[in-house]
């Protein structure tokens, strides 16, 4: 399940726009919410229902679903406080805004949660930050968060993320695509060539989502041999045992009229 932030932002800014009271995400407020099912609740949700490769952002599923309007942050609800342990959640740009709103949300809910983040220093700090600060739901586990390097800006540092991700054998269960840069002031281009946005925002995301979805699905169709193989072999396990004990069987049936013929020819 992939979201993106650039779509749940867009709602907010709507949002902002129509309501000036809002606070800034950076000050505390954590997103802003749909009235039906909010971005976080559809993530969370699919999380649970979806097998991976499911590739769509929450903004084309909260479309599907009709869902348009905004509404003030409430209290969860019971979707939203479905437990999230050993769901392994990356959120690109999780240091700041949005991307650290959803990423506490994510570790309230008991996930482990990887800041893809380009500095260090800031992604620690949020790390630690939010593994100090989260008050996980009722129901839910103790969240892992930790940071990970990775600067959207290049493309090289993107594959050496995905590289180091896919290394760890970890499952992938959401990938928040929300880091990005929203208009530079001036043209500016990355050291790929490419103009920045585009980069930061789209295509590094787009690079992302199929090295990890790459190795993912490898990684399933190499469980589902293995599982195959084994149930292969427990099969035929069992139909040696089976014609072991019909050999046996055979064997004992064979002695008993032995012994009865025996008896017989005593008589
Ligand atoms: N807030 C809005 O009203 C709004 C509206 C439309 C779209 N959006 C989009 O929604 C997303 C989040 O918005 P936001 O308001 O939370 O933005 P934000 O507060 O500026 O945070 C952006 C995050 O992206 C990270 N980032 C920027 N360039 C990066 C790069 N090259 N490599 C890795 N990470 C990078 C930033 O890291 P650093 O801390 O290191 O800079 C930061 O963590 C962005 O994609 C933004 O374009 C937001």
């Amino acid at each position: 399940m992939f979201t993106s932030g650039a779509k749940h932002s867009a709602r907010l800014q709507v949002y902002r726009n129509k309501h000036q009271s809002i606070k800034s995400p950076k000050r505390g407020i954590c997103f802003a919410t749909m009235t039906g099912p909010s971005l976080l609740d559809i993530a969370i949700k699919n999380v649970h229902t979806t097998s991976l490769g499911v590739l769509e952002t929450c903004g084309n599923m909260a479309q599907n679903l009709g869902v348009h309007r905004l509404s003030l942050s409430r209290p969860p609800t019971a979707l939203e406080a479905i437990p999230l342990d050993g769901k392994v959640c990356v959120v690109t740009g999780g240091n700041a805004g949005i991307g650290l709103a959803t990423a506490e949300a994510l570790a309230n809910r008991g996930a482990h949660v990887v800041l893809a983040c380009r500095s260090k220093a800031r992604g620690m700090a949020a790390a630690q930050a939010l593994e100090q600060r989260c008050a996980p739901m009722p129901g839910c586990g103790t969240p892992r968060v930790e940071f990970m390097e990775v600067d959207l800006a290049s493309l090289t540092s993107v594959r050496s993320f995905c590289k180091a991700f896919n290394a760890r054998n970890l499952p992938l269960h959401l990938l928040v695509a929300n880091g990005g840069v929203m208009s530079p002031a001036t043209r500016s281009q990355t050291e790929d060539g490419l103009e920045t946005q585009f980069q930061v925002n789209f295509l590094s995301h787009w690079l992302m989502v199929h090295l990890l979805l790459a190795e993912q699905r490898e990684r399933r169709s190499r469980q589902w041999r293995k599982s195959q193989q084994q149930q292969q072999q427990q099969k035929q396990e069992q139909l040696r045992q089976e014609a072991e004990n019909r050999q046996i069987e055979q064997q004992q049936e064979q002695a008993q009229q032995q012994q009865q013929q025996q008896e017989l020819r005593r008589q």
